[in-house]
């Protein structure tokens, strides 16, 4: 086996089913297509953008989550957003708190402004794979960032409204923070924004790479109520403003995200029942959260059995890319896999077929 997990690795293996990134893999609208290629060819990568961002994207952005009043900044990713929001805001916040499984960078990101960090544990039997609003008041106290990612990467859960306003509770008692990652929402089903609840304290940040596929043209917005957005636009992380070219993408798929999200849902749901499918026959580990609300599922391998790690690397050699769940939690990385499934269903087929082969654990008679 080769350094399976450098992307540059897989970047040079044609022919691997690229389904380890959440990223999306179907033939992008001809719009954002054109749109780059216009952008492109306008030589417009010879120019610095707006500091936050062309003001036509974010409108688009404040009228594509449906919350009028509030203000959009444009990052680099939804990544960018968020380092900047560890970081700028570190010296006002007493405490991040995060959970396990999560995704990892935002309680590195306070941690590198020593900023203390809380994981709550949101897996296995009794908690509902995501923060309970019980474990969230035995963690905060006056002044936290409570960091809540919705559709939860890596099980695919999501938290219902309710849910939220007891979140959104504790937060305003404590004079706390939600930053609402929200890079999931596309894929979800029934989605709440904690900002509806608790707009003058909620951080909403929003990401291009998922649901329109521009994962690696580095594009995402932060949004908040204007006087709370104000805090970190004072001085953007990247005062000379995000890649041009993906503003121009990002602005054409919001014009046609109403056909292009019918289509890519619908494929996501339909790669989601074939892996199910291979997961159930096969004997071999169980889905964690069906439906999953993103577009991935988390599949527990069981105690015991092979690590996470050890069946990814079998899964590689037949050229199909997963990720174990040590990437995304310490704790209990190395029960689960993960499956990202905006992908073409080819390739879910050929995982499916994959997994079925994969020799079940010992003592299962398979
Ligand atoms: C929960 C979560 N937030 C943020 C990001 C980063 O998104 P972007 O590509 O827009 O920087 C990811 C990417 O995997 C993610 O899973």
């Amino acid at each position: 086996m080769t350094a399976a997990w450098s992307f540059e690795f897989l970047l040079n293996r044609p022919g691997v089913a690229w389904m380890g990134q959440n990223t999306t893999h179907l033939e992008p609208p001809p719009e954002v297509l054109d749109a780059l290629l216009r952008s492109t060819r306008a030589h417009e990568f010879q120019l610095y953008a707006p500091a936050l961002g062309f003001e036509e994207l974010r409108e688009l952005i404040v009228e594509d989550l449906g919350l009028p009043g509030m203000a959009a900044w444009i990052t680099d990713g939804a990544v960018g957003g968020l380092h900047h929001i560890c970081t700028a805001l570190a010296g006002d916040i007493t405490r991040l708190i995060t959970t396990d499984p999560g995704w990892p960078w935002p309680g590195r990101f306070a941690g590198l402004e020593n900023v203390p960090v809380s994981t709550v544990e949101v897996y296995g039997a009794g908690h509902g794979c995501r923060m309970t609003a019980g474990q969230l008041a035995n963690t905060i106290e006056a002044g936290s960032l409570i960091y809540l990612i919705d559709p939860l990467n890596p099980l695919g859960s999501r938290y219902e409204r309710d849910e939220l306003a007891a979140i959104a509770e504790l937060a305003r008692e404590t004079g706390s923070l939600i930053v609402h990652d929200c890079t999931y929402r596309h894929f979800a089903d029934g989605h709440t924004l904690a900002a509806e609840l608790y707009p003058e304290g909620t951080l909403t940040t929003y990401s291009f790479s998922k649901w329109l596929g521009l994962a690696g043209l580095r594009l995402g917005a932060v949004v908040a109520a204007p006087s709370l957005l104000s805090r970190l636009t004072a001085v953007p992380s990247n005062p000379l403003g995000a890649n041009i070219q993906a503003q121009r993408a990002a602005i054409a798929g919001l014009k046609v995200k109403g056909p292009w999200l019918d289509r890519l849902r619908a494929t996501n749901r339909h790669n989601q029942e074939i892996v199910c499918r291979a997961v159930d026959d096969s004997g071999l580990g169980s889905v964690v959260v069906r439906p999953s609300h993103g577009n991935f599922l988390a599949v527990d391998i069981g105690a015991g059995s092979r690590t996470s790690e050890e069946i990814c690397r079998a899964l590689l050699d037949q050229d199909i890319f997963i990720r174990p769940g040590t990437y995304q939690s310490p704790r209990f990385g190395e029960r689960f896999v993960k499956i990202s499934t905006s992908v073409p269903t080819e390739w879910a087929e050929r995982f499916a077929a994959a997994w079925s082969g994969l020799p079940a654990p010992t003592g299962t008679g398979r």
